[in-house]
């Protein structure tokens, strides 16, 4: 899997998200060290706090079949008004340091910045 398609495929799944409080459609594809591929999208909730975000439910799906670790994750969370691709959030970026994700790639509606994962979460919490 090559990343224009891990980026595709998180535009693709962010379509599926259940948004109706914020509208706010997320999409996050990730290949994990064997090679398969998993995606997720937001999942919103009445009681706000309980909302999932879509690279959560690509960890969860990921880690409950068994993988160990994240190669690669695409991330499409798009600020519609401004165009703008948006960088996971804190929580998120402290989930995937769990499970040593090496490239994190920030997804925009017709293209993708990569970086590595320290870049976007230098000194995380691990032991
Ligand atoms: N959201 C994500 O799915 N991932 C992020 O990294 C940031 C925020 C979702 C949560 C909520 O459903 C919506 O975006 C607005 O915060």
């Amino acid at each position: 899997m090559i990343n224009n398609e891990l980026a595709d495929l998180a535009r693709e799944v962010a379509k599926k998200a259940y948004a109706p409080y914020s509208n706010f459609r997320v999409g996050a594809a990730l290949v994990t060290d064997s090679g398969n591929i998993y995606t997720g999208c937001n999942i919103e909730n009445a009681s706000y706090p309980a909302t999932v975000c879509a690279e959560d439910v690509a960890v969860v799906k990921a880690i409950s079949e068994g993988e160990k670790k994240i190669d690669t994750i695409a991330v499409a969370c798009i600020d519609a008004k401004s165009d703008t691709a948006l960088f996971p959030c804190g929580i998120s970026r402290q989930r995937l340091a769990e499970f040593d994700t090496k490239t994190v790639l920030v997804v925009s509606e017709s293209d993708f910045v990569e970086y590595k994962f320290e870049e976007i979460l230098p000194f995380n919490f691990k032991f």
